[in-house]
């Protein structure tokens, strides 16, 4: 069961760093943030130094202090366990807490989140850290949430010290038992790697051509994940032991971590941290990529794991590092676009990160709402603006959720494998942007679900018309199972190429692909290639007209097969083509298929998929967004819908820097405003409409 945060009304929150400012500006940060309707600050996930000057000795007087100026303000308070910055006394004195690079270097103090998980000294420290925590702040009436460590995973998401290949071993004995069972999982036989000693066992350490072996690369992931996860365990335990009427959440999505396992096991609900302006220094290579709304595709995931949750940090400026990190300014509006982002797919609790940009450190670039001197700003207006907004709809949103017909899948497996797999790894980011851009443009609202293989994820499956699981080239029976059920019950799944090669220890099978769902697309793989260098993308030919493909005005945009090319074998008498390869050697051999089975259908795409291919198959597969038949917008307005018990809402967000004109035939309430909309209106550049949809 997915957990939510389960709040009745919008909140809007800052993060807050007592420990940098004068307590003087305290009483006067706090002030404002009330007259902000800012209700919630998270503080404390740094200051260890403080909280523990010296090993067994505590202070937790400027916190006590800070607790009762926002406690008389009125401010709720999610607290921070210290552990991802040990203090400087403390990796001095036990050096084997310190994480370190593959190749055995330590990484000292300095930065943050330089240790490891698996240190059973660091362990000992951090439950001894977080009980002093607990039982002194438990009772204090601010508090109402815990915040555990700070981003796992994030800065680094590999752990070489000792202690991580001792605890790496002794999770692989665990898992298999005995090292001939090791050895076949791992393929030891080639090259002969095989293990005689579990001594000799170890996490990826350097190796010629930087090559490990894949299937103990697919491992390590996996145990980093479990270990992430034993590690944050001792933490929560400690909190629900003593501090049982406080809630528990941690902040961000980062690698190597099943975010799903750990909310699922540990949290009331996870919280994400959303920074839409790294859009603008990691634009990849597409040539019209979708900037900060791609974060909406970042936020679908988190809403997969808490359907309603909390953005942790929200940016509040732009970005930057002394050294590492710089970015430009949010436009005027963005920010408080982005918070609607956040708000469409899911978020109740909005806090901006940070209340004032630090003076100090490597985060001085890094802007809050507040510059350093404090005076009013653009940014501080903004988002006052949102907090009287939150103030006026926030109970009428508060509890809805997003709602979509279609869901990309993914999986933790293929993630991990498609790290080191660059057979299968590099089409899925593909895949999925092409998938994702059109699904915006069109207007077709799109959730992203994790796949896990067992019986809950059929009931939710079942929710979707359309499911599209791009790459999974780890396939188990268990998935192929569930995915043949979904499409007996009337669902249409569409897989792409290289689906099914591999099981869960990344083996290739002896089978023909799409091994365990060859059956159900009624297919084979006769033959195959990778699309690169010198080797050219084919033209694709439909085989037939769709009445969707008559209408499509862009018609005469040729479709390539990019990327990888699997050239298909027809096995069923039910199997039609869709389409064919134009060119090459295997011209007019499939390469699309769609297999009738049940009530639903299963298609093969044996390339990539790329935005053209992906704009005739939204037709084909009958997707359509849901408020065609009153609404009409630009390509640049991202529309979505929460709903629920409380009603059902329209966002209309415009991330373009013009103003986007749209046409309402059916007249609508925008809730921000109060206004009647109806027929042509305009969203001004980065603005947003929430429109009431009653029918
Ligand atoms: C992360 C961290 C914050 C801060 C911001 C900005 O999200 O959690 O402490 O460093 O990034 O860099």
């Amino acid at each position: 069961m997915a957990k939510s945060i389960g709040l009745d009304e919008l909140r809007l929150g800052v993060c807050y760093y007592p420990e940098h400012w004068e307590e003087a500006l305290w009483e006067d940060d706090f002030k404002r943030m009330t007259e902000m309707n800012i209700s919630t600050i998270r503080i404390g996930e740094f200051a260890w130094a403080i909280f523990e000057p010296e090993e067994g000795v505590y202070d937790f007087g400027l916190f006590d202090r800070a607790l009762d100026a926002a406690q008389r303000h009125g401010l709720q308070v999610i607290m921070g366990t210290p552990t991802a910055t040990p203090p400087a006394w403390l990796t001095h004195k036990y050096p084997e807490v310190l994480n370190a690079s593959i190749d055995g270097t330590l990484y000292r103090h300095g930065m943050r989140r330089h240790y490891n998980y698996s240190s059973p000294k660091y362990r000992e420290l951090c439950a001894i850290i977080t009980r002093e925590m607990a039982e002194h702040f438990k009772d204090h009436p601010a508090i109402v949430a815990w915040q555990l460590d700070n981003e796992f995973n994030c800065e680094t998401n590999t752990f070489y010290a000792e202690d991580d290949h001792a605890a790496f071993r002794e999770w692989l004995r665990e898992k298999y038992g005995t090292l001939q069972a090791l050895n076949e999982a791992w393929g030891t036989v080639v090259w002969s790697q095989t293990y005689t000693d579990w001594e000799q066992v170890h996490l990826p350490r350097p190796t010629v051509a930087d090559s490990p072996n894949p299937h103990l690369a697919l491992d390590e992931k996996r145990f980093i994940s479990d270990n992430t996860i034993a590690f944050a365990r001792i933490q929560a335990e400690i909190l629900r032991e003593v501090s049982p009427q406080h809630r528990i959440t941690t902040n961000g999505l980062f690698g190597h971590l099943d975010s799903h396992a750990l909310t699922d096991g540990l949290l009331d609900y996870f919280s994400y941290d959303s920074y839409p302006q790294f859009s603008t220094i990691f634009s990849g290579n597409d040539d019209k990529p979708l900037l900060d709304r791609k974060w909406s595709l970042n936020l679908s995931t988190v809403r997969d794991i808490s359907p309603n949750f909390c953005v942790m940090e929200q940016q509040a400026g732009p970005g930057g590092w002394v050294n590492r990190i710089d970015m430009p300014s949010p436009r005027p509006g963005q920010m408080r676009l982005w918070t609607y982002q956040s708000v469409l797919h899911g978020a109740d609790l909005v806090m901006y990160f940070r209340w004032r940009t630090a003076t100090v450190g490597t985060e001085i670039y890094w802007h809050g709402l507040n510059d350093y001197h404090n005076r009013p700003n653009r940014r501080v207006k903004e988002a006052a603006r949102v907090g009287k907004e939150f103030a006026e709809i926030g109970s009428r949103i508060a509890g809805t959720m997003y709602t979509a017909n279609v869901a990309i899948l993914r999986d933790y497996d293929n993630e991990w494998d498609g790290e080191l797999d660059v057979w299968h790894g590099p089409l899925t980011a593909q895949s999925v942007n092409a998938w994702y851009k059109q699904l915006q443009y069109r207007h077709i609202p799109a959730d992203v679900v994790n796949v896990r293989g067992g019986e809950p994820d059929a009931k939710l499956l079942g929710r979707y018309r359309v499911l599209i699981y791009p790459h999974a080239a780890i396939m188990t029976g268990q998935t192929a199972e569930l995915l043949a059920r979904y499409v007996e019950n009337g669902g249409k799944v569409i897989f792409g190429a290289r689906t099914g090669y591999k099981d869960e220890r990344g083996h290739c099978r002896m089978q023909p692909f799409p091994g365990p769902v060859a059956e159900l697309c009624g297919i084979t793989v006769e033959d195959f290639t990778l699309i690169k260098g010198t080797v050219k993308a084919p033209k694709l030919r439909w085989t037939s007209e769709s009445a969707a493909e008559q209408n499509v005005e862009n018609k005469s945009v040729q479709a390539f097969a990019e990327s990888f090319n699997d050239i298909l074998q027809i096995e069923d008498s039910a199997v039609e083509v869709v389409a064919e390869y134009a060119e090459s050697y295997y011209a007019g051999s499939p390469a699309l298929t769609r297999r009738k089975q049940g009530a639903g259908e299963a298609w093969y795409y044996g390339a990539a998929f790329s935005e053209v291919v992906v704009d005739e198959l939204i037709g084909r597969l009958g997707l359509e967004s849901p408020v065609r038949s009153w609404l009409q917008a630009p390509e640049q307005v991202e529309i979505g819908i929460r709903e629920g018990r409380k009603g059902r809402y329209v966002f209309l967000l415009n991330y373009g820097e013009e103003a986007a004109k749209i046409e309402v035939s059916e007249a609508r309430i925008d809730l921000l405003t109060g206004e009647k909309i109806e027929g042509e209106t305009e969203i001004p550049a980065y603005g947003v409409r929430i429109l009431e949809w009653t029918t």
